[in-house]
């Protein structure tokens, strides 16, 4: 069995817990695109993890963690992830492999990264994790990957080279004498693409994504997205090989939330989107920063399922709506006074005003309004859900 776990949102939907608790059913779960940018917080009950290059396998269950070459590494981000959990898995560590492949995201990346974004006519507000840096530097062709490490004069050759591409000094031999340190950590933990596919191609794979559809670099909400394809997409590419996968969980709040600059028709301004903010502890795993806060829009909703090939959804976060009195979702949309149910592209997605049907809300998950809230969601999108996350350990979900 294959299967992929995709957000289907702005990223934030909740799927680390989701691939963690999946994961029980797998043997290895794959981090393919994105880096340190995305952040996944697993709740074991007696102890959270927050991921953000590690896969969310359950580690105490012993499932095995790739990453792939599709993965942009930070070295200290990874470590760091590696040492955090020790503390509470020592054996963790022996479960995890890096392709070699995987490019390294180094310091400078960061600054640049934040160097750009503010030069743009409007900003994108990127995790400034060098990530677009990243994913550029291998497009052209002058990006550093784990592998170049295990020839000294190449490497520093390689962090020259980046000075002069980006015209930024930079201290080549100190980068590379940090770099060294931190690939000696990881050494033994490394491997090729092809053997770890070898290994891997007849085992059971969950393969993790970050961000979400609307962050996809080709389908999203273009240029306000990230640099990789974080749909289901980028799969094969981010694993190095066509891999066939039976079954896209796609994972979706009951509301919608957003990081970063760009548009989102459903946002709530002022108090309203304090309240669910503050309900839902909506600030970034990654960055802090608080997230921009709406209902539920299935017209964006219709559109994510349909460009990932979602097999069936995953609702998470509907506790947290528990106690509103009524609940709004998104139907369609109006622009220049026609409705439209389905958008073909995202183009005028910042001209759009939202049509609202509302729903009496629910104090309980076991209540019929919240029934009719998720039966709702299933006519409208014409894929059943497979699952409903109740809260936020892992162990709180129903499998429907
Ligand atoms: P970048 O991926 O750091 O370049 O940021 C590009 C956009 O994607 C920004 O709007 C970020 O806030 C957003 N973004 C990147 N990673 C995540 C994530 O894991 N969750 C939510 N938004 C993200």
């Amino acid at each position: 069995m294959k299967a992929a776990v995709i957000g289907l949102q702005w990223g934030d939907e909740g799927k680390g817990k989701i691939v963690t608790y999946l994961s029980r059913d797998f043997d290895c779960v794959i981090r393919y695109s994105g880096g340190s940018n995305a952040g996944h917080t697993v709740d074991y009950g007696d102890f959270k993890v927050v991921h953000h290059l590690l896969p969310s396998a359950d580690l105490k269950k012993r499932k095995m963690m790739y990453i792939g070459p599709g993965v942009a590494t930070d070295f200290d981000v990874l470590i760091d992830e590696i040492e955090q959990i020790d503390q509470f898995l020592p054996h963790a560590r022996s479960l995890l492999r890096i392709s070699k492949q995987a490019h390294v995201v180094i310091p400078v990346y960061k600054e640049l990264d934040e160097k750009i974004d503010k030069s743009r006519l409007a900003a994108i507000g990127t995790t400034r994790r060098g990530i677009g840096l990243s994913y550029a530097n291998r497009a052209l062709r002058c990006g550093l990957r784990i592998q170049d490490l295990e020839d000294t004069s190449k490497a520093k050759g390689l962090i020259e080279e980046l000075s002069r591409i980006w015209q930024v000094d930079v201290n080549a031999q100190k980068i590379l004498e940090e770099l060294m340190i931190r690939y000696s950590k990881i050494h033994d933990l490394l491997i090729d693409s092809l053997k770890a596919v070898k290994n891997l191609k007849d085992k059971d794979l969950l393969f993790e994504g970050t961000q979400g559809v609307l962050l996809d670099v080709d389908v999203g909400t273009y240029p306000y997205v990230t640099s990789t394809n974080c749909s289901s997409t980028g799969i094969q590419a981010g694993f190095a090989y066509p891999i066939k996968i039976d079954q896209i969980y796609g994972v979706m709040k009951a509301y919608t939330t957003r990081v970063g600059e760009g548009p989102f028709p459903t946002e709530l301004r002022g108090e309203e989107g304090e309240r669910l903010r503050k309900l839902g502890g909506e600030y970034g795993a990654t960055t802090g920063r608080p997230r921009r806060c709406g209902w539920l829009d299935l017209v964006l909703l219709r559109y994510a399922v349909e460009l990932s090939g979602c097999t069936s959804l995953i609702l998470t976060k509907a506790d947290i709506l528990s106690g509103y009195e009524k609940i709004p979702i998104c139907v369609a949309y109006k622009i220049n006074g026609k409705i439209f149910e389905e958008l073909d592209n995202l183009e005028f997605i910042d001209q759009v005003e939202p049509v609202y049907e509302i729903f009496d809300g629910w104090k309980t998950l076991h209540s019929k309004e919240f029934e009719r809230f998720v039966a709702k969601i299933e006519k409208e999108i014409g894929v059943k859900f497979s699952h409903i996350s109740t809260g936020p350990r892992v162990d709180e979900i129903i499998k429907i």
